[in-house]
């Protein structure tokens, strides 16, 4: 007899993930934990808080640049957006590459529903084929695009919060998807010096704070956990060694508390590593490229460098003996 699939006993994954990475010498709970409903609406708060300049800055470059992107890749291709979430930069991305169809890919069905519902508003006639998928694994796309041209669009920076080596593999995975001969428009923050950086990760208004804090609330309500919030403070320094901001919960007291029953102990200045993410300088970015398989094609920044927006293209597979 044949069942149908289910998903395995919700909050597993997340219960496994932090029971692992609380008994780890240095804890750590995975990033992807973040976006519960209250993460994701602090998230896209955080977006628009002063000290946070990547996202209008990525915004201005592509409204200053959309038309080179559209002049290098040319007009007519189906853009495939890997973790497009609520997807506000991409209507005039679209509009300004000329885009023949849209693939927004996102692992929350929520998110790609509003996006499409945004985007049915915004450009009734173009086609678009939401896809429910984590785009850090390989997949097929649409069948309805497949004989089109391709553009894959990565803004925000997302590849940062990845080391290098995973980095790499993602990038491998995107020219798999996409194909040999394609470009990637994919943004970048840029190196620079800390307290510029540091400030963007700890806004004055707490809510990077909140945001990262409130992966403790989540741990308390999902995972039956006794951790007193009051206990953390946000901690977010620039390691320049590893080139990349880091958000750490550190213990401002001696705490002690339960998860799921097991009991845990941190001292005073111990934290739990949440985040991670990188910047790349422009010759780090282009080895990137072509570590991964991509050609760089040509970039864009803001006049104060900032951050970077790259076109790169995947480079044909080679024959081999
Ligand atoms: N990728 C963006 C960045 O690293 C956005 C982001 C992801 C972020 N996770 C975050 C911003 C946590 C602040 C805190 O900047």
């Amino acid at each position: 007899m044949l069942h149908l699939a289910v998903r395995a006993e919700p909050g597993s994954d997340f219960a496994d993930a932090v029971l692992a990475g609380l008994a780890a010498p240095q804890k750590v709970v995975p990033a992807r934990f973040f976006y519960d409903m209250a993460g994701s609406e602090l998230f896209e708060a955080i977006t628009r808080q002063p000290e946070y300049y990547p996202t209008r800055t990525e915004i201005g470059i592509l409204a200053c640049h959309a038309p080179d992107i559209a002049a290098a890749v040319g007009p007519g291709r189906a853009v495939v957006e890997f973790g497009s979430g609520s997807s506000l930069k991409t209507p005039p991305f679209l509009k300004a590459v000329a885009a023949s169809a849209y693939v927004p890919i996102d692992i929350s069905a929520e998110f790609l529903d509003m996006a499409a519902r945004d985007l049915a508003a915004k450009l009734p006639d173009l086609p678009v084929f939401p896809l429910a998928a984590d785009f850090t694994r390989p997949m097929a796309l649409p069948a309805g695009i497949a004989a089109r041209l391709k553009l894959g669009f990565f803004p925000g920076s997302t590849l940062g919060n990845m080391g290098p080596a995973a980095a790499v593999d993602l990038l491998r995975t995107f020219g798999d998807t996409l194909g040999d001969g394609e470009p990637l428009v994919i943004g970048l923050d840029l190196r620079k010096d800390a307290a510029t950086l540091e400030a963007a990760y700890d806004d004055a208004a707490g809510v990077t704070a909140a945001f990262n804090l409130n992966l403790l609330e989540r741990i308390n309500r999902d995972l039956d956990a006794t951790i007193d919030p009051t206990a953390f403070a946000h901690h977010a320094p620039f390691n320049a060694d590893l080139g990349r901001i880091e958000m750490h919960l550190r213990a401002v007291r001696d705490t002690t508390f339960t998860v799921l029953g097991h009991r845990f102990v941190m001292a005073t200045g111990e934290t739990i590593h949440t985040e991670n993410s990188y910047k790349w300088t422009l010759v780090e970015a282009r080895l990137l490229a072509r570590a991964a398989g991509w050609t760089p094609v040509a970039v864009w920044t803001d006049p104060a460098e900032m951050f970077a927006v790259h076109l790169w293209r995947r480079e044909a597979a080679r024959l081999e003996p």
